[in-house]
């Protein structure tokens, strides 16, 4: 591989351990997937810093990191971790908030910036054919499909590792060439029949190549983020090519095949049938959007209080004093909320018999890793479960 004078002395060690430690990892996986040189980031996201999903491994190899004076180079958000950073929530565990907050006080130590969410690009948009060095399946997809960022799916070493030394391996999405839409994929009409998530998770599963999606311009932002985050989760997805959404000049279209999807398929996506007494209602997944939270407190101000099982929301740790007066008003009808976490990354304090999510990223996810019935429903039929309507 080709490496710049300034790169080789990163490799080197002239920068430090810690710098070096990082480019030999971004040049050995660039050198695997074929990478003929180095490309700079403009923003990293790290995904794999939550203590339940990367336990003590994880835990010793970002704080061996900070230790060794690792610094970000770059612009770098990371990903929600295993608690709860409001301490308010009745239903996320924080029992690993020991363990937590060493990994945070490395981040920290690092320079990155503790937004604890999967939505970044809440905070930094990236820029159409900009590059970035971003984890997070959900977060990847929606940059390189509605801003036309150019990043792979990086895993915690390799995301940490561009943070610190600022560059990643030009291969995958990083190339043009490779961001082409091959497999014409129209919407079912109705569109809105089932909830949105089962498109996300049946083109997940079924289309392998890159999808040129139509006929989705006249939903919602939040509705395509929960198809894309569905998807990115059932089928590795990286890029859907989106009509009238995807910048121009950051995907090409050559076209192999079409696919019609059917409304009556999506059921199968749907989820079973459930039954016992507790309930949950979630929405967040992901994180939800400042537009998603006043369509909740509309909701609840529509029907007033809920009456049955539990209701949780997850968020960014900062909307908390952004929005505050509507998550107040929320949380005094009940609703429960939860700050820079979400259940997948983090555990219950109690046991649900079945979950009510609008997520079809939380249904793939929530049924295998705290083992109970999931079921997808629109934001509206949630909240009438709860309240009893
Ligand atoms: Fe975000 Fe957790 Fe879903 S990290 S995308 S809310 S699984």
């Amino acid at each position: 591989m080709y490496l710049t004078v300034e790169q080789e002395k990163m490799l080197r060690g002239d920068y430090g351990w810690a710098i070096a430690k990082a480019m030999e990892i971004i040049v050995r996986v660039g050198e695997a997937l074929g990478a003929e040189e180095l490309v700079k980031v403009e923003h990293v996201h790290v995904s794999g810093i939550s203590y339940s999903t990367i336990g003590k491994y994880g835990l010793e190899f970002i704080r061996e990191l900070a230790l060794r004076a690792g610094k970000a180079n770059v612009f770098t958000t990371v990903n929600p971790g295993c608690i709860d950073y409001s301490g308010l929530s009745r239903i996320i565990d924080n029992s690993l908030a020991g363990y937590q907050k060493l990994i945070d006080e490395s981040l920290e130590k690092m320079r990155f910036k503790l937004v604890y969410t999967c939505i970044p690009y809440f905070y930094r948009p990236p820029l159409p054919g900009e590059h970035l060095a971003w984890g997070e399946s959900s977060a990847v997809i929606f940059a390189n499909s509605i801003y036309g960022g150019f990043t792979n799916r990086e895993g915690s070493p390799v995301a940490l590792a561009a943070s610190l030394t600022g560059y990643t391996y030009k291969a995958g999405l990083h190339l043009l060439e490779n961001r082409i839409g091959r497999v014409e994929v129209k919407m079912p009409a109705p569109l809105l029949k089932v909830p949105i998530g089962a498109i996300g998770l049946w083109i997940g599963e079924n289309i392998k190549a890159i999808p040129y999606i139509r006929g989705l311009c006249n939903i919602s932002l939040d509705e395509v983020k929960n198809i894309l985050a569905s998807m990115a989760a059932s089928g590795n997805h990286a890029l859907a090519v989106i009509e009238g959404i995807t910048p121009r000049g950051t995907f090409k279209i050559e076209l192999e095949e079409q696919v019609e999807v059917e409304n009556n398929v999506l059921e199968d996506y749907i989820g079973g049938e459930y039954s016992g007494d507790s309930i949950l209602g979630y929405i967040g997944c992901p994180h939800s959007s400042p537009r998603e939270l006043l369509e909740i407190w509309r909701l609840m101000r529509k029907y007033g209080r809920i009456r049955r099982g539990k209701m949780l929301v997850t968020i960014p740790v900062e909307f908390t004093k952004l929005y505050r007066g509507i998550i107040l008003e929320l949380k005094a009808r009940g609703v429960d909320i939860a700050t820079g976490t979400c259940p997948v990354v983090s555990k219950f304090r109690e046991k649900f018999d079945y979950i009510l999510t609008n997520s079809g990223k939380a249904l793939f996810y929530l049924e295998r890793i705290h083992r109970v019935k999931v079921k997808l429903a629109r934001v509206e039929e949630i909240v009438k479960e709860l309240f009893g309507l």
